[in-house]
């Protein structure tokens, strides 16, 4: 696959971590950074520091994300947020499918699904994580887990739409952690995502952006950005401080 037809993409996905005064400095940080770099950047921070991050990110090279999203477009959802009010706050990106959403919030391949769709009927691009646990890599399950999460999404979805979007591939053991996939790990599970795609779509493949997130940080992003199949990152606690973002983000050429 020819790496260098795809501009990476380092997100940092800050959780629900920090208040606004802080959201503001590590924004402007990470802006004051950004420019001559050779990925793409987004930020993605908790809902509620969206539209703060869309007004101080606005005419930068850094675009905003949301963490999840609704998979409904309107009405009675109490405490949801629909994909369209993302858009609207100035969100490009929105994470759907995220380890912890999976775990600890119940989204299921389903659900998965119908935020995916969700997000793509309003105009935001989603980045579909997925990734195995501890056990099920131990299980030599590894490739049937990210396969079958992908295909959830790809039967509802269509091959076009998830070519369009990111992909993330997150070992759940790796999250938080402290634990990384070694560079040829992270390579064999990206490569296996993309060759799926190529069965349905061989140049939406070849396009599409496959992150890898799980205890990234400065000191390992560039031996993982290297491997063919790793466009990027998705970069959970190095994000918090912008100085390693930025070093994290300047790995990824
Ligand atoms: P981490 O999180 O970098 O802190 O492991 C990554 C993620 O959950 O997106």
């Amino acid at each position: 696959m020819q790496a260098d037809k795809r501009r990476p993409l380092v997100a940092g996905n800050w959780k629900m971590h920090g208040n606004l005064a802080e959201a503001r400095e590590r924004a402007l940080a990470v802006r004051a950074g950004a420019n001559g770099l050779a990925c793409e950047l987004a930020l993605v921070p908790p809902f509620l520091h969206v539209p703060l991050l869309a007004e101080l990110l606005r005419d930068s090279p850094v675009a905003v994300g949301a963490q999840d999203v609704s998979e409904h477009a309107s009405g009675a959802y109490t405490g949801e947020v629909s994909a369209g009010m993302l858009v609207d706050a100035g969100c490009r990106y929105v994470i759907v499918g995220h380890s912890e959403r999976r775990a600890l919030f119940g989204d299921t391949d389903a659900v998965v699904a119908a935020k995916f769709m969700a997000a793509r009927a309003a105009g935001l691009v989603p980045v579909l994580c997925v990734g195995e646990t501890l056990a099920e890599r131990e299980a030599g399950a590894t490739g049937n887990v990210v396969l079958r999460q992908l295909d959830a999404v790809l039967a509802v979805a269509g091959s076009a739409a998830v070519c369009a979007a990111v992909l993330a591939y997150e070992p759940v053991w790796a999250i938080g952690t402290g634990l990384t996939a070694t560079p040829a790990q992270a390579q064999e599970v990206h490569a296996l995502l993309r060759a799926h795609l190529a069965r349905k779509d061989s140049q939406g493949a070849a396009a599409v952006r496959i992150l890898y997130g799980g205890s990234v940080k400065a000191g390992n992003a560039g031996e993982i950005f290297a491997m063919p199949d790793v466009d990027g990152g998705l970069v959970g606690g190095a994000s918090l401080d912008a100085r390693e973002f930025l070093q994290i983000c300047a790995q990824a050429r």
